[in-house]
């Protein structure tokens, strides 16, 4: 597995110093359902001004080293009149880009979902990348139910994350392997902890068969949870230890960073269990930040409501957010 420079300094520099990842690439009908939840309109015009408002946070590049943007968002103005993606570079953040087209229902595993995308991604990759794109994302899911997930459906999402990776890299972007166990279901922690680490074990023998490098990529898994419906919620600690564990067992010290997503967990408690993993004592090769969508966006988006007047408290409750999340990834977060 070869290394390489470019995307190596890339990788860390998206993690580096406490910094991690603001997730705004939600599709246009994901957005819409949040915006309309909170009565706003979405319009590609309200859309960008939200965006807008997220990337223009005074002095929110010390926490967010990169950005995750979708289609929509790579070509639009701000409303000075610059690309929203050179509004990001020109504050020192990395660009990226979500290149997965959805999850569709996968052949034979009824219930089941594959992420898709392949089709034509190297030129899209190329066009991303002359747009100024520097990383991209893609993400599979998998349920936990009785006797899902199955092995036919993490070993097709696997091996479409590995195909998906190695061709970022030859396109001069670093990879985000996204592999999602979804917290929905009434699923014990223990539960979670061994489809986690099933489906990360799977994702990395097809990294190394695609020989994708492992320093020039980064990965962004759940947190190892009891399910949502679950009636024993497991203490923050408890989520920490499971979670560094499966890390631990299936992840290679060669990646630079791991970013968790939040996956629909409340904001703060995101930041708790972040904050309770980095201030766990043993080994830890990898950077462990954030590439957190609904947990670094709803409380600015709640303030926000669509109203231009609301755009600085918005900001500073963006600002706030993403402060604890980056004293979370220091360990030195403290309520
Ligand atoms: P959440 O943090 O809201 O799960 O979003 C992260 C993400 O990018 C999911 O693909």
């Amino acid at each position: 597995m070869p290394t390489m420079p470019g995307l190596d300094q890339t990788a860390r520099a998206i993690v580096a110093d406490g910094k991690g990842i603001l997730a705004a690439d939600e599709t246009v009908s994901t957005i819409t359902k949040r915006l309309t939840a909170r009565a706003i309109e979405s319009t590609s015009d309200s859309r960008r001004a939200y965006r807008e408002m997220l990337f223009s946070t005074p002095d929110i590049a010390a926490f967010i080293g990169g950005v995750i943007l979708q289609d929509e968002t790579i070509r639009q103005d701000s409303s000075t009149g610059i690309p929203l993606l050179e509004l990001l570079v020109g504050r020192g953040i990395i660009p990226g880009i979500k290149v997965d087209t959805g999850v569709h229902p996968l052949a034979g595993a009824p219930g089941e979902f594959v992420a898709e995308g392949l089709d034509g991604l190297r030129a899209r990759l190329e066009e991303y990348h002359e747009l100024g794109a520097r990383f991209a994302k893609w993400r599979a899911v998998f349920i936990i139910r009785d006797g899902l997930p199955t092995a036919k459906c993490i070993h097709a999402n696997a091996h479409a994350l590995a195909r998906y990776a190695a061709l970022c890299q030859e396109q001069g972007l670093v990879p985000i392997v996204e592999p999602e166990v979804l917290m929905e279901g009434a699923h014990a922690l223990e539960q979670c902890e061994d489809v986690t680490g099933r489906v990360l074990q799977a994702v990395f023998n097809e990294l190394f068969d695609a020989q994708v490098s492992l320093e020039g990529m980064l990965l962004k898994p759940n947190m190892v949870t009891a399910g949502l419906r679950c009636a024993r919620q497991a203490s923050v600690d408890e989520v920490a230890e499971a979670t560094l564990r499966a890390l631990t067992r299936h992840v290679p010290p060669a990646v630079p960073g791991v970013v968790f997503l939040s996956g629909g967990q409340d904001a703060v408690l995101a930041t708790e269990h972040l904050n309770a993993i980095n201030a766990l004592g043993g080994p830890k090769p990898w950077k462990l930040s954030f590439s957190y969508g609904r947990a670094l966006q709803d409380e600015a988006m709640e303030v926000w409501r669509g109203q231009r007047e609301q755009v600085p408290a918005a900001q500073r409750m963006f600002h706030h957010r993403a402060g604890c999340d980056s004293a979370a990834a220091l360990g030195r977060y403290s309520g």
